[in-house]
This record gives structure tokens, C-alpha cells and sequence, in this order.
């Protein structure tokens, strides 16, 4: 029997994306900034994407460089198919290609139902989800037209897809936001098994409360820090780094046989914490 192509022993493994070319969305802030760095630490060339604060994407790349990987700016709202058409041509015109895709850029518009106005509603489907699904589609045009470069990665390419514990958790007063993270959890999954046979890995990520600039309201006071507490098992917020963490050992050849899954890193939130004493 012939086995499988193995994953090679990194020879560095503190460069294990050493040679990739990676692409994070809404990269110049919280959650993709860090995953930004990290992958620009682990030896990848990163195109920061960014849609305002054009100084917090210098700096984002400023780090990438210190690191000794090449890192390029690139502004484009996501939700737009012109803009996103645009950074993928220019991305790949400076990079070369693509072999990693963080889909990360997320908003939240939070209103009660009833006060929800389209607009709230359309501008988070809008990056959250039609986001995603544009620029997931315009990487696997990449990655197949590129395929397979051995010497670089066993795979033809990697996506990673930003979703949230509110795949599965329902979240009163965010209506907008929970549906376009359980549309991620069906969209990656869908294009997971779609694009497996040209060796294109798909997964997900599905964050709980990490503490970033979206969702200050819930850890910026004692008060609110205890109240979240109630909600996470582990007892502390998480951080923008034990996502970074995980993107880069899911986006290298360690993580080779792994497509269509979702992680949830978000220190026990979806495990039910009010049965730990009810029930
Ligand atoms: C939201 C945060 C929230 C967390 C846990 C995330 O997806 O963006 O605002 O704190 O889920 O509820």
C-alpha cells in the first residue's frame, strides 16, 4: 500500500510556515492582528487586510518584518466583490500566491430584535458571512490553479474560517451576529467537502470570550469580569494569542488530515457551566 504523503519533520519548528504565503483578514486589530504575527513568526509572508487605521496595519506589519518575514498592508472591505477581487490580485502580485487563508474579519452591530434595522442586519451577514464566502471562494481559485508544491506544504492550500461559540450558542439581542456564525459553520463545512480532493483543508475556529475592543462592554469592569466568569469554566478571558496559537498549527502540514472541523477555543463556554451545579 502506498501511504499518503507524511508530514515531514520541521527542521525548524519554530518556523513551521516557513516559505507559505498567507493572507488574514481584518488583520490590523484583536484577534487577527495577533494570528497575523504569529504566522508572520512562524516563517510565513502575511498580506495584513485592513479596512480603516491604516497606522495599526504599519505596525502589525512593522512586527511580521522584525520577525524576517515580508508583510504588505492591504486595504479592502470584505464585503464588497470589486474590493475583494482587487486585494486578491494584488496580494498575489506581490506575494506570488497564496497558500493560507485566515477569512477573520467580523463586526458587530448588536440591537433587540425588534429595534434590529435591516441596515444592522445586512452589514453583518455582509462582512461576517458574504465576506467569508468571497474571499474563501477567490483563495480555493488560487490554491487550485497553484495545486500542490510539496517542498512547501502537503496541502494545495489551507482556510481557516473566524466563527464564534454562537455557531452554537443562541445569543439574545445579537440576532444578526449568531446567524452569520452558525452560516459560517455550514459554509466551511460545505466547501470542506467540495474542495477535500484537491487537497484543500478548510476548518474553523470558534473563539469565546477573547478579550479585544468587540466586546469591551464585557470584561472592561470588575463587575462585568465576574459576570463573564459565570460563563467560562476555566475563569479567565482569553486571549488574542491562544487563537493566534492554534491558526498556526492548524494552518501547517501538523494538521495535515484535519478539514471541515471546527475548534472552539473559549475555556469551556460551550459546555453548559450552569449545569456544573443545576441541572
Ligand atoms: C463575540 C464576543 C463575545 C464572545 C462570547 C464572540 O464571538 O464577538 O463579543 O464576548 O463571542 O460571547
Amino acid at each position: 500500500m502506498n501511504l499518503p504523503d507524511v508530514v515531514k519533520p520541521c527542521v525548524d519548528p519554530l518556523k513551521i510556515l516557513k516559505g507559505q504565503k498567507a493572507l488574514v483578514t481584518g488583520a490590523n486589530s484583536g484577534i487577527g492582528k495577533a494570528i497575523a504575527i504569529a504566522l508572520g513568526r512562524a516563517g510565513a509572508d502575511v498580506a495584513v487586510n485592513y479596512v480603516a487605521h491604516e497606522d495599526q496595519t504599519e505596525l502589525v506589519c512593522g512586527e511580521i518584518q522584525k520577525a524576517g518575514s515580508k508583510a504588505i498592508g492591504i486595504k479592502a472591505d470584505v464585503s464588497k466583490e470589486t474590493e475583494v477581487l482587487k486585494m486578491y490580485e494584488e496580494v498575489i502580485k506581490q506575494l506570488g500566491t497564496i497558500d493560507i487563508l485566515v477569512s477573520n474579519a467580523g463586526v458587530q452591530r448588536d440591537s433587540p430584535l425588534e429595534k434590529m434595522t435591516l441596515e444592522q442586519w445586512n452589514t453583518v451577514i455582509g462582512i461576517n458571512l458574504t465576506g467569508q464566502f468571497l474571499c474563501c471562494r477567490e483563495a480555493v481559485k488560487e490554491f487550485k490553479r497553484r495545486g500542490v508544491k510539496k517542498e512547501i506544504s502537503c496541502a494545495a492550500g489551507k482556510i481557516i474560517c473566524m466563527s464564534s461559540v454562537h455557531q452554537v450558542i443562541p445569543w439574545a439581542g445579537h440576532v444578526n451576529y449568531a446567524s452569520s456564525k452558525g452560516g459560517i459553520h455550514m459554509m466551511m463545512q460545505s466547501i470542506a467537502q467540495e474542495v477535500a480532493p484537491n487537497r484543500i483543508r478548510v476548518n474553523a475556529i470558534a473563539p469565546g470570550a477573547i478579550q479585544t475592543a468587540i466586546n469591551t462592554a464585557a470584561w472592561s469592569t470588575p463587575e462585568a469580569y465576574k459576570d463573564l466568569m459565570k460563563l467560562v469554566p476555566y475563569n479567565r478571558i482569553g486571549e488574542p494569542e491562544d487563537i493566534a496559537r492554534c491558526a498556526v498549527w492548524l494552518a501547517s502540514d501538523y494538521a495535515d488530515y484535519i478539514t471541515g472541523t471546527t475548534i472552539f477555543i473559549d475555556g469551556g463556554m460551550t459546555l453548559f457551566p450552569g449545569f456544573a451545579t443545576g441541572g
